[in-house]
């Protein structure tokens, strides 16, 4: 038994970890490595025996074992996986030309099979499919706990009167399984929205599944939604199900949709309009069960008049559109928000326990073109430069500590204006932390004075505010 729970890649959250059961060195081999570069842990077993001490003994993500393992099998060791740790998905190697055990596998409960020897590519993509898998489940997880917890709604903070309407509609349309459109600018928490419909409905226990149509590119958004059959084009091993039909009885988000080129549109409509879709290469058509819900920052009349969008699939989205409010038009919800992030950023042994009041009229006075996300942004990044228990002016984003308000005080001093010498100091110390976009040491060195300097003055005018 070899255990290498060295992470292969950096990764905020632990990464996944796959066990690999193959009594064969090279191809056990192989598939490490190819495991680990789809960012897996990796653990191997050359016997059955020890694959079972194994998803005993360590958190186990996904199995991948050859079928003509010793001493029990591969097809001994999947069924004992179903019956132990059902969640984790069983991938099975099998020798070419012997497709019946696949199929075997399959109807017990695999969750795909490999053909020996296989493709490299062919075993990559099918670990990041899995691994894309298994981090959405955990992230709805998360969701749908914190859903409990939180003062608002669904994971959505804020009692404006603004935000109460959007629960509202919330709470209503997650009672439907009709299309949402759901609009505002970037950062104003249209995914949260959709994620809240989603877990607040009778689809709660089934998958959310979101998708960047902007980041796809044209080809692989129509075989990524509508799946396509093997020999559809190069590459196509085998059929694959696209994500609407793959979403099942769960939630398709169909994220920047003004961005879908507009041939798939059509497409797309057809596919909603008549419930099914055809997968690329294929003739016959398959069933969808799936709520689609869309956003978009952009302003979608105008990419109508213009041709980019068409008008009869924004009728088909527009069943019922929720507009999100920019942070700007509630700010009040701006104090409930900052002690949101204050809590959810702390770490053990750092605690930030408040914002000084100077700070927040900062936060406040600002104009938050990057909405609720700049918002969450400026606060995780004050409470990691910053030393606590209390967040200061000094601690935030440069552009909210010399920004609208400090720059209404200060019109520029003429060339032979006198001011005090006080003021000559402080003028030139913003000046210079301007400069240098917010870094201390760099305007320190710039003014030819010690950080310790530069701190201890930046504290005094936040005093004086
Ligand atoms: N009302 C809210 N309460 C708490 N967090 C929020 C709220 N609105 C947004 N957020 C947070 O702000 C960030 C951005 O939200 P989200 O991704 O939903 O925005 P978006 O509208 O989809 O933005 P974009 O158009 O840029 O994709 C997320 O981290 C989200 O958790
Ligand atoms: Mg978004």
């Amino acid at each position: 038994m070899t255990d290498e729970m060295e992470p292969s890649r950096e990764t905020a959250s632990p990464a996944s970890s796959i066990l690999i059961v193959d009594d064969e060195a090279p191809a056990r081999d192989l598939c490490a490595d190819v495991a680990r570069e789809a960012g897996l842990l990796v653990r191997t077993a050359t016997t059955t025996e020890q694959a079972l001490e194994i998803l005993e003994q360590f958190p186990v993500d996904i199995v991948l074992t050859d079928l003509k393992v010793p001493a029990l099998g591969g097809i001994e060791l999947l069924k004992r996986v179903r019956a132990t740790n059902a969640q984790v998905p069983v991938v099975v190697l099998t020798q070419y030309g012997t497709i019946e055990t696949a199929v075997e596998a399959t109807r017990l409960g695999a969750a795909d099979y490999v053909t020996k020897p296989f493709h490299v590519d062919e075993l990559r993509s099918k670990l990041d499919r899995l691994v894309r898998a298994i981090e959405l489940d955990q992230e709805n997880r998360v969701l749908r706990e914190q859903l409990r917890s939180r003062p608002g709604f669904g994971g959505l903070i804020g009692v404006s009167p603004k935000m109460q309407r959007v629960y509202k509609m919330i709470e209503k349309v997650s009672q439907h399984n009709y299309p949402v459109l759901i609009l505002g600018e970037s950062g104003t928490g249209k995914e949260l929205v959709a994620r809240s419909i989603h877990f607040s409905g009778a689809r709660r226990k089934k998958p959310f599944v979101p998708v960047d149509c902007s980041a796809l590119v044209p080809t692989l958004i129509e075989s990524e939604l509508f799946g396509y059959v093997k020999g559809a084009f190069t590459g196509a091993l085998q059929n694959r199900q696209g994500l609407l039909e793959s979403a099942a009885d769960g939630t398709l988000f169909l994220d920047e949709i003004a961005d879908m080129p507009v041939d798939l549109q059509a497409k797309l409509l057809r596919a909603l309009q008549e419930r099914e879709v055809k997968p690329v290469g294929s003739v016959d058509r398959v069933a969808i069960h799936v709520r689609v819900m869309a956003a978009t920052n952009r302003d979608i009349e105008s990419a109508i008049r213009s041709g980019a969008f068409r008008q009869d699939l924004y009728f088909r989205l527009n069943v019922v559109s929720i507009k999100l409010p920019p942070l700007r038009e509630r700010k009040s919800d701006i104090p409930l928000l900052v002690n949101f992030f204050l809590e959810k950023f702390s770490e053990p042994g750092r605690p930030f326990r408040s914002i000084s009041e100077d700070a927040m009229r900062r936060l406040m006075a600002y104009d938050w073109p990057g909405n609720v996300r700049e918002l969450e942004n400026a606060i995780a990044r004050a409470m990691a430069l910053g030393s606590g228990p209390i967040l200061h002016v000094g601690d935030l984003p440069s552009n909210l500590q010399y920004g609208s308000s400090a720059g209404a005080l200060e019109r520029p001093a003429s060339a032979d204006e006198l001011l005090p010498l006080e003021e000559l100091e402080r003028r030139a110390i913003f000046r210079a932390l301007r400069e240098t976009s917010g870094d201390k040491l760099a305007a320190a060195r710039l003014l030819g004075i010690g950080k310790t300097t530069l701190y201890r003055k930046l504290k005094q005018y936040e005093a004086q505010h």
